[in-house]
């Protein structure tokens, strides 16, 4: 009797499996042990390139910092809630409900202070449930999911049991790194957590690791980093063709102003020329740097690799099913 009570459920557990996999087809997680190494920057301009390509895009960030807020202009206003109802969802007292429309196409789920107990929730939910306990965000986010093209969710650093949420939800990883030892280090603890939790969340993989914050013209770095990377997943290296270029002022730009780069670069254009301004005899606020356009171009040729790369994947896995199905 026993038996079949376990074998009832453990095909109810394969069919919900199977739910949350297909609800969370395409959400990417950025993800990476180290701070400072792009996570949030390339979580909130790849969504707003991909929401501005006319996909539908959920942002969820699970970050206390909530940068995303800066990122995007929302920080303080009647709609950031802080993080209460991305809590209140992990943690099974509610319905994940998102700020809508923060961009057209862009919805976001609040992070902030209010997930401060996250963890200690996380770990009193492992002593009773074990590594179960983790796939919590993904069970959040699955009932939503299927409302958008993408989901993105921005990981906080050095929280690992967050990062394992993250990891138990996405079916794709996105690594950002810096060109320095850290932000690889960060990569090869990333790569063992990985491991453990495709176990429980067996369509996960990696979608491939960005160059964040370089220079230009440092191709022999870009190859260094390429062959790093290769030895941390075991070979065949996801270094991504495009890259973030270097531009500390563009970055001040984006989280003073709250605006995304590509949103800078129009800013940009519409800016008169100083000497104009000057001679008008009107007030000169704070300049847009002129590298935002190229800091947009980065980003939208790394939206658009995302895209080709997702596309290829999808359809060697629909070849290879339909060959099973054969
Ligand atoms: N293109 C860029 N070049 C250099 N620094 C950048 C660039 N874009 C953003 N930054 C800065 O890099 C720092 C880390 O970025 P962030 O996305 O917050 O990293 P993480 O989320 O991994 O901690 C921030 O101070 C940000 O302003
Ligand atoms: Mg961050």
């Amino acid at each position: 009797m026993r038996s079949v009570v376990s074998s009832g459920e453990s095909m109810a557990k394969h069919a919900e499996e199977v739910d949350r996999t297909v609800a969370l087809a395409r959400t990417i997680a950025l993800v990476n042990d180290k701070g400072g190494v792009g996570k949030t920057t390339l979580a909130v301009n790849l969504a707003g390139q991909l929401a501005g390509a006319g996909f539908a895009c959920l942002l969820v960030d699970l970050n206390r910092q909530a940068n995303v807020a800066r990122d995007l202009g929302y920080r303080d206003t009647a709609s950031d809630d802080h993080g209460r109802n991305l809590f209140d969802a992990i943690t099974g007292r509610g319905q994940l409900e998102p700020v809508p429309g923060v961009r057209p196409g862009l919805d976001v789920a609040p992070g902030g202070i209010e997930l401060d107990d996250l963890v200690s929730h996380m770990v009193g939910r492992m002593s009773r449930e074990g590594l179960d306990a983790n796939l919590a965000l993904g069970n959040a986010l699955s009932p939503l999911a299927p409302n958008y093209d993408f989901v993105v969710i921005d990981s906080p650093p050095e929280a690992t049991f967050l990062v394992d949420l993250c990891l138990y939800a996405a079916r794709w990883i996105l690594i950002p790194t810096r060109s320095d030892g850290a932000g690889l280090d960060g990569m090869a603890n990333v790569a063992k957590r990985f491991a453990v939790a495709k176990q429980y969340n067996p369509g996960l993989s990696l979608l491939g690791a960005v160059l964040f914050g370089t220079g230009v013209r440092s191709t022999s770095i870009h190859d260094e980093v390429r062959d790093e990377i290769a030895q941390a997943f075991g070979g065949q290296s996801p270094l991504f063709s495009a890259f973030i270029r270097f531009s500390e002022k563009t970055a001040q730009d984006g989280r003073r102003m709250g605006r995304l780069a590509h949103e800078l670069e129009e800013d940009l254009a519409a800016q008169p020329a100083w000497w104009k301004a000057l001679r008008e005899g009107k007030r000169q606020g704070p300049r847009i740097s002129a590298t935002a356009a190229s800091v947009a171009g980065d980003y939208r040729d790394l939206a658009l690799e995302v895209l080709s790369v997702l596309r290829e994947a999808e359809e060697h896995q629909s070849a290879s099913l339909e060959g099973a199905q054969q």
